[in-house]
């Protein structure tokens, strides 16, 4: 097979798809979808993730807008039928046909139906938005405007628990990047459970040195279970002996470019007074990540540890989002951290997940290294948000080329490009379609 990059060579010198490798490409990420599609929603792996989940979801829809907006739309409605009262929306969705055994931790654990308890990052507005943009589908955006609404306010109301107009996390898996170093340092202060307590699925479908540790996972458990037994009430986890609070960027700006996206949906709805509340909303997350998590000596945004009220100084990928907000006063900065030596933007392939010239950076380590495909997505949308077009232009051909070459992996190797943990990964084909449809 030969490689997309020269395509892009084509592309540069205004010939589109001279071979018809993207038609191929674009077929081959359609047929991934068609077969990780359950019949009203996706799984990001058939092996590692055989249910439905929050954040993965919202980017199979926004690749599936082009290939079937009546299937991205039920990918989304069947998301949100199983939001809570409070509005929260459930990190896994659990497909009741699935064998018990094929994933952990299952409904059993979680004691909250079909559900799981946490949430994971809200990118469902922008998928909402962008599904209804390729097909206006009126009747949808009314049902779903609402239901975003009440998510937005969950976190609003309910998660700030460092009191600085930030969403915290309470477990690694919130941020969607689950063993970042970023996690490491509260995570110590979470006591582990025996390994022996409970048996590990994901090791079952990858490879145990990419995947994160017994350790970590210890930790995972104990936090979930912690939370559970509380009753997933917020209001009294951080008197919880074990807890971990964390201010995380990339989660808060993706909140933030959220609120953009949902004052374009009241607009469109025609809700100016509602468009106005989620413009001020926006501002104040993006005030917030300012003042708080950005670190101007390092050019960075950091996380915070709001247990200790103390910033992570610790690089990683998630203190790369907030370029996707336009108004971030501080782009300018942030992109040179971007493409200096930590993150190598323009020199890697994809995005690193956690600082190249860090002692403890794994190229192949689940979130300790590698190049994973949604935040090439969004980290390409937040290039182009800036006029940052050429570094854009070689975000997509590298993000492209490494759907091709690696069969969709679910992550890559940002230095030799090789392809690790799942493959057929829906958000890969979904990101792919997305990249192919739209031009830089
Ligand atoms: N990514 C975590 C897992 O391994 C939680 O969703 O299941």
């Amino acid at each position: 097979m030969q490689s997309v990059a020269h395509l892009n060579d084509h592309r540069r010198a205004g010939v589109t798809d001279p071979t018809g490798t993207e038609q191929w490409l674009r077929n081959a990420a359609a047929g991934v979808l068609a077969g990780n599609w359950l019949g009203s929603s996706t799984v990001p792996s058939r092996g590692l993730y055989p249910h439905q989940w929050s954040w993965d979801s919202a980017f199979i829809a926004l690749g599936l807008r082009h290939l079937s907006p009546e299937r991205a739309r039920l990918e989304l409605r069947t998301l949100f039928e199983a939001q809570w009262a409070d509005g929260r929306v459930p990190h896994i969705v659990f497909n009741p046909a699935t064998p018990a055994e094929a994933y952990f931790p299952g409904p059993a654990f979680w004691q909250a139906g079909q559900t799981s308890g946490i949430v994971q990052p809200p990118v469902h507005a922008l998928a909402v938005w962008e599904v209804y943009r390729a097909n206006p589908d009126t009747d949808f955006l009314k049902a779903m405007y609402p239901k975003l609404a009440a998510w937005h306010e969950y976190l609003r109301s309910r998660r700030d628990l460092g009191g600085r107009g930030l969403v915290s996390i309470v477990h690694p898996w919130e941020s969607g990047m689950d063993n970042s170093p970023a996690w490491d340092g509260p995570l110590s202060r979470v006591r582990p459970i025996d390994p022996a307590e409970f048996v590990r699925r994901d090791l079952e479908h990858g490879d145990a040195a990419d995947r994160p540790t017994d350790d970590d996972y210890g930790r995972y458990v104990r936090l979930a279970a912690g939370y559970r037994d509380l009753g997933y009430d917020d209001s009294h986890w951080t008197s919880f002996a074990d807890a971990f609070a964390v201010e995380d960027p990339g989660f808060n700006a993706l909140f933030a470019a959220a609120e953009h996206v949902m004052a374009e949906i009241a607009t469109e709805l025609g809700l100016p007074g509602k468009a106005a509340g989620h413009r001020a909303h926006a501002a104040r997350i993006t005030q917030a990540l300012v003042s708080t998590l950005w670190d101007a000596e390092a050019g960075f945004f950091f996380p915070r540890d709001a247990l200790l009220g103390e910033l992570v100084p610790r690089f990683t990928c998630a203190g790369l989002l907030p370029l996707l907000l336009a108004d971030l006063p501080v782009a300018e900065e942030l992109l040179r951290t971007a493409t200096g030596p930590r993150f190598g933007l323009g020199v890697a392939l994809g995005v690193p997940s956690y600082d190249l010239t860090a002692a403890d950076f794994d190229a192949a380590k689940y979130w300790r290294g590698p190049s994973w495909f949604n935040v090439g997505w969004l980290v390409h949308r937040g290039l182009l948000a800036h006029g940052e077009l050429a570094h854009a232009r070689r975000l997509r051909s590298d993000l492209l080329d490494s759907a091709w070459r690696n069969d969709f992996a679910e992550y890559t190797d940002p230095l030799a490009g090789a392809g690790h943990g799942a493959r057929a990964f829906s958000w890969t084909a979904a990101l792919t379609v997305d990249l192919l449809s739209s031009t830089t």
